[in-house]
């Protein structure tokens, strides 16, 4: 592994890994890492060798997982702008940003939408989400070996009942993450989509369901082996270690149990 910065646009030597040059590692920034998926990309990463920066609102909750696993973190709100600057300070010279933060909020019908709902699934997961890649670029692309991994889902690939303003939020940032490779080419960054399925996380059914933990147990009551959040985690990691030549431009993960994002088999 090489260390240094290399400014400029992508050269053959993309392959090679280009370390931080104070602590000789890679480093990643991963938002939503307070719990479920980023909680568990921020264990994996660092099991990797990386050194991570760990954002989200609960600084408790940071606080807890830093004093467990050494990593860093920045209690941050990425629909602020003043927070992501605060991000953007503390992460430094970043090889990858992982977009992880955000979520669902209702089943509402479209002739019931809750608009405050639809806000906040737009705010989080799009504007959050480019609010802070468009703040970290300036400080990835100069490394020469820089990833923006989003995390959507497969409702960022179609639509379902109840579901409209979270594929419509999910659609939004698969199709920002498209143009983004589209604008950055030539640039030595990928752009990374990872799409999963039903992923059984302590919190995801549970904000969706106005905070009814009996209505998120239901979600996934007989389903034979949901995906879990190391599951989701695995497949980031493995996308982001590839050599720097291979962009792995869409990942969709579901459990064997679910054939489509609405055909979920469950025993009785
Ligand atoms: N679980 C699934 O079935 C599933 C399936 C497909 C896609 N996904 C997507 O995968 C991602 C993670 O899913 P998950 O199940 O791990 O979700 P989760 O358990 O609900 O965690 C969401 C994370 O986002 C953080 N967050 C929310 N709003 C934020 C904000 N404004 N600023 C900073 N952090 C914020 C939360 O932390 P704080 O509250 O501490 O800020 C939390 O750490 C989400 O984008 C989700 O849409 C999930």
């Amino acid at each position: 592994m090489s260390i240094g910065c290399q400014t400029g646009p992508m050269t053959d030597n993309a392959q090679t890994p280009v370390s931080n040059e104070t602590t000789g590692k890679l480093r990643a920034v991963v938002t939503g890492a307070s719990t479920g998926i980023g909680d568990a990309t921020v264990r994996r990463l660092l099991a990797e060798g990386w050194s991570v920066l760990a954002v989200a609102r609960r600084e408790d909750r940071l606080a807890k997982l830093a004093a467990e696993t050494g990593c860093d973190y920045v209690a941050a709100d990425i629909t602020s702008d003043e927070d992501v600057a605060r991000i953007v300070e503390a992460a430094g010279p970043t090889h990858a940003l992982v977009n992880n933060a955000g979520g669902a909020r209702g089943v509402d019908r479209v002739d019931a939408a809750d608009l405050d709902n639809y806000r906040w699934m737009y705010e989080t997961n799009v504007l959050g989400t480019v609010r802070l890649t468009k703040a970290m670029l300036p400080q990835m692309i100069p490394t020469g070996r820089a990833d923006v991994l989003l995390l959507t889902s497969v409702a960022a690939h179609g639509a379902y009942e109840g579901g409209g303003g979270y594929t419509a939020a999910k659609n939004a940032e698969r199709i920002i993450g498209e143009t983004l490779r589209l604008e950055l080419n030539g640039q030595p960054v990928r752009v990374i989509e990872i799409a999963p399925g039903m992923v059984q996380t302590e919190e995801f059914s549970l904000r969706r369901l106005g905070n009814d933990q009996a209505k998120a147990d239901a979600v996934y009551e007989g389903v034979p082996n949901p995906l879990v959040a190391e599951d989701i985690a695995d497949a980031i990691v493995w996308t982001l270690t590839r050599p720097h030549h291979v962009n792995i431009d869409l990942m969709v993960i579901k459990p064997l149990a679910q054939a489509a994002f609405h055909k979920v088999y469950k025993e009785a």
